[in-house]
C-alpha cells in the first residue's frame, strides 16, 4: 500500500481523477481509506453529525478529535483538514491555528475557503511548511445564498481570478463547488494545480462529495449529489428488526454463550 503524497496528487493534474471524500469516523475512514486519493475532516461535520445549521457553528477542538480519528484510521489517503469558520482571519492566527491542528491531529495539510481575499494567508502558511488545499466557488462558511455560481460574466471574472489567486499562493490542489460547467473547465485548462470539483462538473482533475450525502444518510440533497445507497432505510430496518426480536424475545437467542 503506498501512501499518497503531495507530489502524486500534483502529478495527477489532467491524469487519473482523483477521488475524494469527506470521513468523520473511524469506519468511515477505514473503509474508504481504501478507494480515496484524500479525505477530508470537512467543517460539514457540525451539520452533518452534529444537526448544526451551518457549517459556521463547529470549533475547532470537535474538528480536532474527528480529524484524529480519521489519520488514526487511514493509512494510505492524504488527510486534509478544513479550518473552521473565523481560524484564519489573518495569517498569524491562520498560522497558530494551523500550526496547532498538524501537530496535535498529524494531518497532512489543511483547506481554508476563499480566493484573492486570503492569497497572502495562503502564501504565509505555505512558506511555514503548511500544504494547503483551496476552496473556490461556493463559500459554505460566507456565502449569503448557495446558488450556483458563474452564471453572470463579472462572477466568472471573479472566480477565475481567484482560482488564479490560490494556485499561485502555493496551494497543491483547489476544491470548486457549485459553478457552472464551462467555468470549471475554463479554470482546470488555466492553472496547473489540480482542480476538485463539487457541484462543478466532470472537467475537473477529481471529485470530492459529502460521505452521508453519497451514503444516503442526509436530510437534503444539492442538486449535484449521486445517492450510492440508502444507508437510512438500511439502519431503519436493521433496527426495526431489531425493536421486533427483543420485544418478541427472540433477541437474544436462547441458548447460554458463556458455557
Ligand atoms: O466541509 C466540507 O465537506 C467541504 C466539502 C463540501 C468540499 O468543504
Amino acid at each position: 500500500m503506498q501512501k499518497v503524497t503531495i507530489k502524486k496528487i500534483l502529478n495527477r493534474k489532467n491524469k487519473k481523477p482523483i477521488v475524494c471524500l469527506t470521513a468523520y469516523s473511524k469506519a468511515i475512514a477505514q473503509i474508504a481509506d481504501k478507494y480515496c486519493d484524500i479525505l477530508l475532516v470537512g467543517d460539514s461535520v457540525g451539520m452533518v453529525l452534529y444537526g448544526m445549521k451551518s457549517t459556521r457553528d463547529i470549533k475547532i477542538e470537535t474538528m480536532i478529535l474527528h480529524a484524529k480519528t480519521v489519520k488514526k484510521f487511514s493509512k494510505r489517503s492524504l488527510v486534509v483538514f478544513d479550518m473552521p469558520y473565523k481560524t484564519y482571519t489573518n495569517k498569524f492566527v491562520a498560522y497558530k491555528n494551523a500550526k496547532r491542528i498538524i501537530n496535535l491531529t498529524k494531518c497532512d495539510a489543511i483547506k481554508l475557503e476563499g480566493g484573492k481575499k486570503i492569497a497572502s494567508i495562503i502564501k504565509y502558511l505555505i512558506s511555514k511548511k503548511i500544504p494547503v488545499v483551496g476552496h473556490i466557488g461556493l463559500l459554505p462558511q460566507t456565502s449569503v445564498n448557495f446558488k450556483v455560481k458563474g452564471k453572470i460574466s463579472s462572477q466568472r471574472k471573479k472566480i477565475l481570478e481567484d482560482a488564479k489567486a490560490v494556485s499561485n499562493s502555493g496551494a497543491f490542489a483547489i476544491i470548486i463547488e457549485c459553478v457552472v460547467e464551462n467555468l470549471a473547465k475554463i479554470i482546470t485548462k488555466k492553472i496547473p494545480i489540480p482542480t476538485i470539483g463539487i457541484g462543478a462538473s466532470r472537467n475537473c482533475d477529481g471529485q470530492i462529495l459529502v460521505i452521508d450525502d453519497m451514503l444516503g444518510l442526509s436530510e437534503h440533497y444539492p442538486k449535484f449529489v449521486k445517492q450510492y445507497s440508502n444507508l437510512k432505510k438500511i439502519i431503519e430496518k436493521s433496527i426495526k428488526n431489531y425493536a421486533k426480536d427483543v420485544k418478541l424475545k427472540r433477541f437474544p437467542a436462547n441458548k447460554n454463550i458463556y458455557k
